[in-house]
């Protein structure tokens, strides 16, 4: 069974009393939608208050971190622990995002040890992979994709590998509202999944949750949702309102077609 998740990368945007607002709202426009796991993953700075909201609300959405370091504790100044980010109630926690690869150096390497680290705290890693229009143009994409998941995933038993859950996100995509067409989109994430039926087996390839992410927007969520291995997605700008967002989360319910899901 895979039940679609759908989470908002907030990035550096909104401060704590604009976030708890917002989950507030959403909470009160996704009340009574089933079938559908929401996330919401703020900066570090709200993430106390937006746990604390949504426990309130009541509505099963869940937050998740953008980042971690995968060190227990240490002087690591400006890092924040695994063990923090449970504290402050997190369920989730993006790894290996575009903009720290290219702006903070993420290497797959490190990408690895944080997902390590996150499991071992009981932390669902999103761990995202996605190739850069230069190397879509050059025909590499399914290169790349494969080097950056066998990277992220080094190590992992297949029981860890079940439990996660992979945002494929062309890099060119994001940000630019040009997204990648429903069929380019199930190509990569189909790709994703025979990856990892070779490296952890067909039961826990077919339990890991592929989302999609790149200016998706409630217009294009139910084409995307609808294809075999298009399990949720993993949405930044249309993820700042919550109008927006909860047009997202409404229109990926029943819109899947895959095998067992929800
Ligand atoms: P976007 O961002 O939806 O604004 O394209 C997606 C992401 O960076 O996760």
């Amino acid at each position: 069974m895979r039940v679609p998740i759908i989470a908002g990368n907030w990035k550096m945007y909104k401060t704590v009393g604009e976030a708890v607002n917002f989950v507030r709202e959403l909470a009160g426009r996704v009340a009574g939608v089933s079938g559908v796991e929401t996330v919401v993953c703020p900066p570090f700075t709200a993430l106390a208050a937006v746990a604390a909201e949504l426990s309130k609300q009541g509505a099963g959405i869940v937050s998740g971190a953008q980042n971690m370091y995968w060190e227990n504790e240490g002087a690591y100044t400006g890092e924040i622990a695994p063990g923090m980010l449970k504290e402050v109630g997190c369920r989730y926690v993006i790894l290996g995002h575009s903009e720290r690869r290219r702006y903070f150096g993420e290497t797959d390497a490190a990408v690895n040890k944080k997902v390590h680290a996150a499991l071992a705290h009981d932390l669902i890693p999103i761990v995202c992979v996605g190739e850069r229009l230069e190397e879509r143009e050059s025909g590499t994409t399914e290169d790349v994709v494969r080097g950056q998941v066998e990277g992220a995933l080094a190590g992992l038993t297949a029981r860890q590998a079940a439990g996660l859950v992979v945002a494929y996100e062309p890099v060119w995509a994001i940000g630019t509202g040009r997204t990648a067409s429903a069929t380019d989109a199930q190509q990569v994430n189909g790709f994703i999944r025979k990856l990892l039926v070779d490296l952890f087996g067909e039961t826990a390839a077919g339990a890991v949750r592929i989302q999609y992410g790149g200016s998706v927007k409630p217009g294009n969520t139910a084409e995307l949702m609808a294809q075999p291995d298009i399990d949720g997605a993993l949405v930044g700008g249309a993820g700042l309102k919550a109008d927006s967002f909860a047009g997202i989360i409404t229109n990926a319910v029943g819109a899947g077609s895959g095998v067992g899901r929800l």
